[in-house]
């Protein structure tokens, strides 16, 4: 069998990982030839291959990135754009195809999917936000990042008097403000999940100043005040799965607190760092163990599936059950942060 490798949207810490682990058994075990395709579904799109055997995967599992390449390229909103991927397979006699990503890229391979492509996903994003599995690798990575920024801040935050308020990713989901901020310690912590009253967390920053310690704010970038609601844009910039930029709102809230309180405050965007650069030994082992079972059902032709963490099992459910339905922060998992708030 020829099986087609794509990594679809933001890149992740893990994702050599898993195109390591698929190539080693597919190849290695299975007996296959693995294609690798360029730029996510751009790849496919375009016919943009290159070789991908075990030469081509040494020494790649401890590289963040993907070798592969990446894209937000959406083929359901491109004219032919369905008919030139399958054509494309076809052409390339591809069997199958292992599609690496998150909701997005995932969301493509269920549609695909119905349409009788064979594919397997891979589920992989640093917000942590897919549904029917317990993680997703490059989350870890980036909450150790963005923790460490936060142990960081304390120190230099205490020296200056200062609030720091920094901004972290999570578009729709509040996973890495919520791990890093308990795992950093953070005053208060901002989810897109609960709409902040910016008095409150004023309140909340004066009341840490008065214990002679400097606050530390953590907000996930799509977090939004309560009034006014809107999320807060760089640009009216869309990609193609129409998700807008977001930046901004770190910024505005540590404005808002030195308006308010008086007190100096700065704001610090963590950004692209959570993303680039190695994967934690968590991610590394998850995204192998998923490279792994995802070939696997390749090879028992067990298509329209994702492989899943459910404990520390590996399991296939429904492409569906991970792209349907974004995980989100529960209100009690919340509340578990808010106890060491102020
Ligand atoms: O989906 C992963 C993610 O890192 C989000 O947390 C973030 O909102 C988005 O990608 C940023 O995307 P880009 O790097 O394309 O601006």
């Amino acid at each position: 069998m020829r099986i087609g490798v794509l990594t679809g949207g933001g890149d992740c810490p893990g994702l050599n990982a898993v195109i390591r682990a698929v190539v080693r058994k597919g190849v290695g075990v299975h007996g296959f030839e693995i294609v690798g395709f360029r730029d996510g579904w751009k790849g496919p799109l375009e016919g943009l291959t290159m070789e991908l055997g075990i030469p081509q995967v040494r020494g790649i599992l401890p590289r963040g990135g993907t070798i592969l390449g990446s894209s937000r390229t959406n083929p359901f909103k491109i004219d032919g754009g369905v008919e030139r991927v399958k054509d494309n397979l076809a052409a390339g006699s591809i069997d199958a195809l292992v599609a690496i990503g998150g909701e997005d890229t995932l969301g493509v391979a269920t549609k695909l999917a119905d349409l009788g492509v064979n594919v397997v996903g891979v589920p992989k994003t640093i917000d942590n936000d897919l549904s029917g599995t317990d993680f997703t690798f490059g989350f870890d990575t980036a909450v150790n990042i963005a923790s460490e920024a936060i142990d960081r801040l304390h120190t230099t935050a205490e020296s200056h008097h200062r609030a720091l308020v920094v901004e972290v990713m999570g578009r729709h989901a509040g996973w890495i403000a919520l791990h890093s901020g308990i795992s950093g310690g953070a005053n208060v912590v901002l989810i897109p999940e609960v709409p902040f009253d910016i008095e409150e967390v004023c309140d909340l920053v004066k009341k840490r100043f008065e214990t002679k310690y400097a606050p530390i704010i953590v907000v996930a970038e799509g977090a939004v005040p309560r009034e006014g609601g809107d999320m807060t844009l760089v640009s009216g910039e869309v990609d193609s799965f129409g998700h807008v930029r977001l930046g901004g709102i770190g910024d505005r809230v540590a404005a808002e607190i030195e308006q308010r309180t008086g007190a100096e405050a700065r704001a610090v965007v963590i950004g692209h760092v959570q993303r680039g650069g190695t994967p934690t030994a968590f991610d590394r082992w998850l995204a192998t163990r998923f490279g792994l079972h995802a070939i696997d059902a390749v090879a028992e032709q067990d298509f329209g599936k994702m492989v899943a963490l459910r404990g520390t099992d590996i399991v296939r459910v429904p492409l569906i059950e991970g792209t349907g339905e974004l995980k989100l922060v529960s209100p009690a998992e919340y509340a578990e942060a808010q106890v060491f708030f102020g």
